[in-house]
Parts: structure tokens; C-alpha cells; sequence
């Protein structure tokens, strides 16, 4: 596997003046193929003694990549060059996740091998299924994903040698196919029902339903509308460069950990509702809402500082227009739910909410837009998913990115354990109290 990220090369440089000192410094300024420069302040501590202050890291990139470009202000998505509008429309899945991993489109053959490779390794180790039972089955399924997936680890000793890219590459190839098994597994448990054994004869998405939805006493009709929104939801939520679980994936691998470990640590990271446990958030917070005639109310409780209340499904750290995903996921909820022949009140509700959002002083001055997650959840709903199962398709799509990340992370020649600075602001040193003089 190859890491097609251009090597960055140090052009220009800026000039730090320490006003205390007096002392001017200069830094390298990085170009990347496109978007931001960037100041490689690498040296800045050895040579003033200073750190930098980034909590949530809005202006620091942590590392290098090839893998995703994002322009917030344009929503613009690129994968490996590749806008998502056409990924999401042309493309599929499987594709998708060649293109992450690879650093391009497969041809035919390629195509044929990959997606042979990961259909043969979708089983999971028999005796896999027994962890299921100690989980109480109304656990959240993202609690029981996190010791699953992370259960894995113990599985897999040959990919504990990271160095080599071929078990990298097995590695990346089993998680990318056990992921979905486990996460149909996690809903079967939770509602009773035999687990499912993959079916090799069909396609990714295909698949996934049939583990979910199949019972071994009938036979499963795939309606192939409903596997082509599955599937373009997964090419939608395949990855977004350094978000909150993919850095702590990259985190916890820069330490060299197990691959699968680090991957259910990306899983624990995205199942809060400030990232992927948003569109769990968005449908409570529809039924919460429950009516057109509240939308004013829910838009000013959003904006009131002293009110802990959010919109669900709007907003995002990179983006200050539209998020092109929520576009693609708006028609696919209507496709869906049009061959549904549902009308879901819940989607006239959320209309009329963006509506009014998009129109509101306070979210245009702020620049917040309907995020991937507002629509995502009506339209999984409408296929038949239990909210609390909303986070695990997301981790199911996102676990191409993450392990794409992994294996461009531990490639780089730099590469270091991560090891944030802090600003300490605790008590000096002062000496110990002994219990009777407290
Ligand atoms: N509703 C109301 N106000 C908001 C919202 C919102 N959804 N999002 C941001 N704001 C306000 C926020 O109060 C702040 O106002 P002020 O400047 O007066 O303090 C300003 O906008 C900037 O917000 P922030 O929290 O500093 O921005 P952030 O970049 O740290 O947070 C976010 C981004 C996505 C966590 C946030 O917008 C949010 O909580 N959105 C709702 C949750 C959500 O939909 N998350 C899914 C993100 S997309 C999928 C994913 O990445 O997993």
C-alpha cells in the first residue's frame, strides 16, 4: 500500500517576534498541494523555549496526509483528488475504499481481487460470538462495538508486526470486512435473533442488509434501491480527514499499538454526539421538537447561551457552507423514502427546521449549515435501523478511513509517538502536608 501524499517542501519562511526578548525567529512555511500553508514549528520549542496554545486544535495540522482535502468554506470534499458528489453518484463502496487505501481507482482486475479479498475475510472467528452474551442485550450497540471490534486484537497476532505492509495490508483488509459482521451481529444479539452468516455472493451493501435484516427461517428479498442508498451512505461517512476519531486512531497507533485496538479507540471517539453520535442526537431531538408549530422555540433555545441545547445535525469545525454529504443525503432520504412510499412527518419537520435555521440572523452570521448527519438518520429509520444503531453504520463506513490513515501514519519516515504540550496552570511545587497539619 502506498502513500501517495506529496512530500511537503519547505519554501518560504515566517518571522516570530518574541516582544519580551526582542529576539526575531524564522520558521519554515510548508505548501501542500492545496489549502492552507502551513508553519513547521517542529524546532519552535528547542529554539525559544516556547510552546504553542491549541486546545481542540483549530489551527494545527498534525500530521501530513494524501488521504482527504476538505475547503470549509467552499464545501468542497475530495478524496485522493476525487470529489465526493461524483464517488457518491458514479462510484461505489467497495471502490471507495480501494481508493483510500491504494491511493487510486481500481481497474477491473484490481477491482475483482479487492473486492474478492475483502468478501473472504467478512467471517469472524466462531468463537467470537460467545463475547456477545456477556453484554445485557439493551447495552448501547456502540458500547458493545468498542470491546468487540477492540476484542480483535486478541484474534490477530501475525498483524502485530506493523512494519511489514503485507500483514498492514491483511490487517486493514480483515477490518474493513469483519466491521460490518460484528455490527449486524451487535443488533441481532440486541433484539434476540440468530446471528447471520455472510453471504459471499453479494456486494458490500447487499450484505450488510442481509446480516441485519435476514432470518435463517425465509428468504431475504434485497431491494436494490435500498442496498444503493446503504451503499452511498457508507461511501458518504468512508472518511473525513483528521476528525476526532481518525486523530484518535492516529494518536493511539503513533504509540504502535495494535491495529485493531487502535480502530476500536476511533469507535469510542465517535460515538459522542459532537461527532458521530450525531445523527442518534438529530432524530431525538426531531421526536423531541415533535412539531412544526416548535421549530421558533427550538431555534431560540439553540441560541441561548444559558441553554445547553444544540440543533443536532448542524454545524461542523470545517465547514462554513453547506456539507456537500448532507446535500447527496437529502435526495437519497427522498429516493428512499419515495420507494418506501413512506411520508414521514419527521422529514417535512426537518425541512422546515433547515428551513428556518438557514434563515435565522444567528446562524447565517455564524455560518452554520446542515451537517451529514441531519438527514442521515431519517433516511435510516426509514430502512428499518433502530436509532441507537445510527453510530454503528457510521463506524461500519468509517473504518476504511481510519485503518487508511493507520497505514499512512505508520509509513511516514517521521513518524513519532504523539505527545501533545500543555499550558500548566496547577500549583507550583510546595511541600508535602502531613494528614494531622491538613
Ligand atoms: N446549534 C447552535 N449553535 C451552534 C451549533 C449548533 N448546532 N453549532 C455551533 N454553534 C455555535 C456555538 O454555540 C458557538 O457560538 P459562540 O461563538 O457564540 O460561542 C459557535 O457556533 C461555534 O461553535 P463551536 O462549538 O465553537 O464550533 P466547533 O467547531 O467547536 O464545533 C460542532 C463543531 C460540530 C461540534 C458543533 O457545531 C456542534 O456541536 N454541532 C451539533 C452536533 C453535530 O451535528 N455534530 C456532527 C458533526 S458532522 C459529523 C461528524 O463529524 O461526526
Amino acid at each position: 500500500m502506498t502513500n501517495v501524499a506529496p512530500q511537503s517542501k519547505p519554501q518560504k519562511t515566517v518571522t516570530l517576534t518574541d516582544n519580551e526578548t526582542g529576539k526575531t525567529y524564522q520558521f519554515p512555511v510548508l505548501d501542500g498541494s492545496v489549502g492552507p500553508r502551513v508553519i513547521d514549528i517542529r524546532k519552535l520549542y528547542a529554539e525559544t523555549g516556547m510552546f504553542t496554545f491549541d486546545p481542540g486544535f483549530t489551527s494545527t495540522a498534525a500530521c501530513e496526509s494524501g488521504l482527504t482535502y476538505i475547503d470549509g468554506d467552499k464545501g468542497v470534499l475530495l478524496h485522493r483528488g476525487y470529489s465526493i458528489k461524483e464517488l457518491a453518484l458514479k462510484s461505489d463502496f467497495i471502490e471507495v475504499c480501494h481508493l483510500l487505501l491504494y491511493g487510486d481507482l481500481p481497474d477491473a482486475q484490481q477491482r475483482k481481487d479487492f473486492q474478492n479479498n475483502i468478501t473472504h475475510h467478512t467471517m469472524v472467528h466462531e468463537q467470537m460470538q460467545f463475547f456477545f452474551r456477556g453484554f445485557r442485550r439493551d447495552s448501547h450497540p456502540m458500547a458493545v462495538m468498542v470491546g468487540v471490534v477492540g476484542a480483535l486484537s486478541a484474534f490477530y497476532h501475525d498483524s502485530l508486526d506493523i512494519d511489514d505492509p503485507k500483514q498492514r495490508e491483511i490487517a486493514a483488509h480483515r477490518l474493513i470486512a469483519k466491521v460490518p459482521t460484528i455490527a449486524a451481529m451487535v443488533y441481532k444479539y440486541s433484539i434476540g435473533q440468530p446471528f447471520m452468516y455472510p453471504r459471499n455472493d453479494l456486494s458490500f451493501a447487499e450484505n450488510f442488509l442481509y446480516m441485519t435484516f435476514a432470518v435463517p427461517c425465509e428468504p431475504y428479498k434485497i431491494n436494490p434501491i435500498l442496498a444503493r442508498a446503504m451503499d452511498r451512505i457508507f461511501i458518504l461517512h468512508a472518511d473525513h480527514e483528521q476528525n476526532a476519531s481518525t486523530s484518535t486512531v492516529r494518536l493511539a497507533g503513533s504509540s504502535r499499538a495494535n491495529p485493531f485496538a487502535c480502530v476500536a479507540s476511533g469507535i469510542a471517539s465517535l460515538w459522542g454526539p459532537a461527532h458521530g453520535g450525531a445523527n442518534e442526537a438529530v432524530l431525538q431531538m426531531l421526536n423531541q421538537i415533535g412539531d412544526k408549530s416548535r421549530v421558533p422555540e427550538f431555534i431560540k433555545r439553540s441560541k441561548d447561551k444559558n441553554d445547553s441545547f444544540r440543533l443536532m445535525g448542524f454545524g461542523h469545525r470545517v465547514y462554513k457552507n453547506y456539507d456537500p454529504r448532507a446535500e447527496i443525503m437529502r435526495d437519497t432520504c427522498y429516493e428512499v423514502l419515495n420507494e418506501l412510499g413512506i411520508k414521514d412527518p419527521l422529514l417535512e419537520l426537518a425541512m422546515e427546521l433547515e428551513k428556518a435555521a438557514l434563515a435565522d440572523e444567528y446562524f447565517i452570521e455564524k455560518k452554520l449549515y446542515p451537517n451529514v448527519d441531519f438527514y442521515s438518520g431519517i433516511i435510516l429509520k426509514a430502512m428499518g435501523f433502530p436509532t441507537n444503531l445510527f453510530t454503528v453504520l457510521f463506524a461500519v463506513a468509517r473504518t476504511v478511513g481510519w485503518i487508511s490513515h493507520w497505514n499512512e501514519m505508520i509509513q511516514e519516515p517521521t513518524q513519532k509517538i504523539g505527545r501533545p504540550r500543555q499550558l500548566y496552570t496547577g500549583p507550583v511545587e510546595r511541600p508535602y502536608v502531613s494528614l494531622e497539619k491538613r
